[in-house]
């Protein structure tokens, strides 16, 4: 299939940029700078993304262009762009004229990549350094205020650069220049969409798995769903799933997804092993250390399960694009080690090697929106679909304190009434508040009590915290603007019902520089 390439230099938005592409119908791969395919037949553009370095820095990522450069049209971004000009005897330079956020560019000769987009519009700039000298081959084709070369292209090559980020929803017109690039200059067919993609992995799924049995662990999530959905349709009853409720699932939540797999055809087994979970992390307050031991105590419930699963030779899993791709930069971290783990996410890694199985991931290309849409093809309901994601290790990291089955009965009871309020409440544009936010839970203040007043009493009971947040990939969130009024509702409701809790608090940080769960 053809394929773009996209070079990772480390920048915040280079997935945005392999998302655009692919809603152009057009498939794409993103991989480190330094790694472009040795096998590149299917390759028909390169875009180089932008980057957190500097072309001036000592150690300053830099592509093999000879590779692909002349032979395939090339488009750098931003670091790409400046990059490109800095190799070809342009040049860079750190100048007064920053541009960060909203700038307006002036088209300044017509250009098959700048075709339909109109002589002056907005674009987003995040670049200190700037071009102030192009190759001598190139020549500019957008300008802003304060910079000339604010797009250029190659007169001999089919080369492009922009120093501003098409790919962002701030660029007004940059999915009409990613359009251009795609389809005009690299002549793409436009034949990827998640539709196409269920026949051609079913096949493949068939072709790979032969007629071996597929075990699999679901999550009641997104991912896990469409994965079983997906070897179902492939394999039939060779593929079995097993469900483990370790005891800190939302209210009622095991119950209803064995429910919808059950509806959706798919053979699951439900384990009970929620007295294990809770008994081991009894005393337990470290959230590291609890992930730990939920991913411990997984593999072990989960390994036990599949062992009396005679003949199965393949462990399937829910991993999707945004799991593997390994970014172009490693960015030392301030202890001087090669990045930071901020939180351990809790997934089945080394289970397969540990389990002597194969390991079957047929979403690791799609992305999350990409998953829904195959979902949605597949016939799964609803309620799995667009249901917000959840931490593996459930309301665990939702209880700042030790964790005691009472206080997942607080959590769980608080968080059921949170949810089915953003459930019930419609806004003005016939959305509810559910599909709005990304993703929104309640967090138990085990380890504080505060004084308040019910009736005539004095209580003295645990806060909690409740949590929503807009997002597109959980890699950066805003808390949601929810309004006073169902905010006043949800919070009388929660204190008049849950036992144990007497306030109710709205968490109003973002992410940098909190994280959404607060453990
Ligand atoms: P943070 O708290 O890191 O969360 O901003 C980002 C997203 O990841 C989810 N999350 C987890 N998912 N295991 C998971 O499977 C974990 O240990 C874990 N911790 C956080 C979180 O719910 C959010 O969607």
């Amino acid at each position: 299939m053809q394929r773009i390439i996209i070079l990772d230099f480390g920048s915040q938005t280079t997935q945005l940029i392999a998302r655009r592409i692919r809603e152009l119908g057009t498939y794409c791969e993103i991989l480190p700078y330094d790694r472009y395919p040795a096998d590149d037949g299917d390759v028909i553009g390169v875009i180089l993304s932008g980057s957190p370095c500097s072309v001036h820095d000592a150690d300053a990522p830099r592509a093999d262009f000879g590779r692909f450069l002349g032979r395939v049209p090339c488009l750098g971004i931003c670091y790409g762009a400046q990059l490109l000009a800095a190799t070809y005897g342009g040049k860079v330079e750190r100048t007064a004229a920053h541009e960060y956020g909203r700038a307006r560019i002036t088209l300044t000769t017509s250009d098959p990549l700048l075709r339909g987009i109109a002589a002056k519009s907005q674009v987003w700039m995040s670049h200190g350094d700037t071009i102030t000298i192009l190759p001598a081959d190139c020549h500019a084709i957008a300008s802003t205020e304060d910079i000339p070369f604010a797009a250029y292209a190659s007169l001999s090559r089919p080369i492009w650069g922009v120093q501003f980020h098409p790919e962002v929803v701030h660029t007004t017109e940059g999915t009409t220049l990613l359009r251009n690039f795609v389809t005009d200059i690299c002549g793409s067919r436009c034949e990827w969409n998640p539709e196409a993609f269920i026949p051609t992995t079913i096949d493949q799924l068939r072709h790979q798995l032969g007629n071996d049995r597929v075990v699999m662990g679901l999550s009641g999530g997104v991912d896990s769903s469409v994965c079983a959905a997906l070897l179902n349709r492939a394999i039939g009853d060779r593929l079995t799933c097993i469900f483990i409720d370790h005891g800190m699932m939302r209210e009622n939540e095991f119950a209803e997804v064995m429910e919808a797999y059950k509806q959706a055809g798919i053979s699951v087994k439900g384990v009970d092993a929620s007295e294990r979970f809770l008994g081991d992390l009894a005393g337990v307050t470290d959230p590291e250390q609890k992930r730990h031991i939920i991913g411990r105590d997984f593999v072990e419930v989960f390994s036990d399960e599949a062992k009396r699963m005679p003949g199965v030779r393949w462990l399937a899993q829910g991993t999707i694009y945004p799991d593997c791709i390994e970014s172009g930069l490693v960015r030392p971290s301030k202890e001087g080690g090669k990045g930071t783990v901020i939180k351990s996410h809790h997934n089945v890694g080394g289970l397969p090697e540990k389990m002597g199985l194969k390991l079957c991931e047929p979403l690791r290309w799609l992305f999350k929106d990409e998953v829904r849409a195959v979902g949605r093809k597949l016939g799964l309901p609803e309620n799995l679909i667009g249901r917000h994601p959840f931490p593996g290790p459930g309301l665990a990291v939702r209880i700042v304190g030790d964790i005691t089955r009472d206080r997942v009965r607080m959590v769980q009871e608080a968080d059921d009434i949170f949810i089915r309020s953003l459930r019930d409440w419609t806004c003005a544009d016939g959305q509810t508040l559910y599909n709005k936010v990304w993703q929104a839970g309640v967090v138990l203040l085990a380890g504080i009590r505060t004084v308040g007043v019910m009736g005539d009493e004095r209580t003295y009971d645990h806060p909690v915290v409740l949590r929503a947040v807009t997002s597109t990939d959980a890699m950066t969130a805003d808390w949601a603007p929810l309004p006073h009024e169902f905010l006043a509702t949800v919070s009388s409701e929660i204190i008049n019902k849950v036992k144990g809790v007497n306030r109710v608090c709205y968490d109003i940080s973002s992410k940098p520089p909190s994280t959404i769960e607060w453990e």
